[in-house]
């Protein structure tokens, strides 16, 4: 019995460093995600969806920068099918509303399709200027999908989406930035 008590100590002592190392890695990440947001237009926006991605967490070395960018585009992409389903309900329920949401339809057909692939590849390929051009047009196709709505003289039913997308993709466009 007496025998035992070197290697439970030897365990405990491993399981303890492996949290230190756990741990430090944790917080060196922590501080560099709280720098990188507050050097983004929304702070709590940037922190939030990195905080609830884990590649963030185990992103290392040189290249943590190209995985927050990473995980910003996904959520850019993310809310984009989002919004291309949202299109979908109202296509159903507002039907008098076929042209501008046909209009939203072509502008998110074209942020999955061209925007969020270029800007992944590039980023993967370390090739930040063509990922900064794609965050820079969600913008604009954004903004020409809530137009649609202003040009029919109709309140837009989704301005809290295209807001939401806009914010996420300022933020991604800000991080990516960083690399250039
Ligand atoms: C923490 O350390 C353990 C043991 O080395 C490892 O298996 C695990 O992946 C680590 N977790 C993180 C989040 O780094
Ligand atoms: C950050 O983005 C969220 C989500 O779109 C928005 O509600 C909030 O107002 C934004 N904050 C700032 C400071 O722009």
């Amino acid at each position: 019995m007496r025998n035992l008590f070197p290697i439970l100590m030897l365990i405990t002592n491993l399981s303890l460093n492996n949290d230190t190392t756990n741990n430090s890695n944790n917080n060196n990440n922590n501080n560099l995600i709280h720098t990188t947001c507050r050097a983004t237009p929304n702070y709590s926006l940037c922190l939030t969806t990195l905080q609830s991605d884990p590649r963030t967490y185990e992103a290392e070395g040189g290249d943590v920068i190209t995985t927050l960018g990473l995980v910003m585009v996904d959520a850019v992409k993310l809310k984009s099918v989002q919004i291309t389903e949202r299109l979908k309900e109202l296509e159903k329920s507002n039907p008098e509303w076929r042209v501008p949401l046909s209009q939203c339809y072509m502008a998110y057909y074209a942020v999955q399709r061209a925007d969020v692939t270029v800007a992944v590849e590039a980023l993967k390929k370390g090739d930040p200027k063509f990922a900064e051009h794609g965050m820079a047009d969600v913008v604009v196709e954004a903004e020409t999908c809530e137009y649609s709505f202003e040009y029919k003289k109709l309140v837009s039913p989704i301005s809290d989406m295209n807001r939401d997308i806009i914010e996420l993709s300022k933020v991604a466009k800000s991080i990516i930035r960083m690399l250039l």
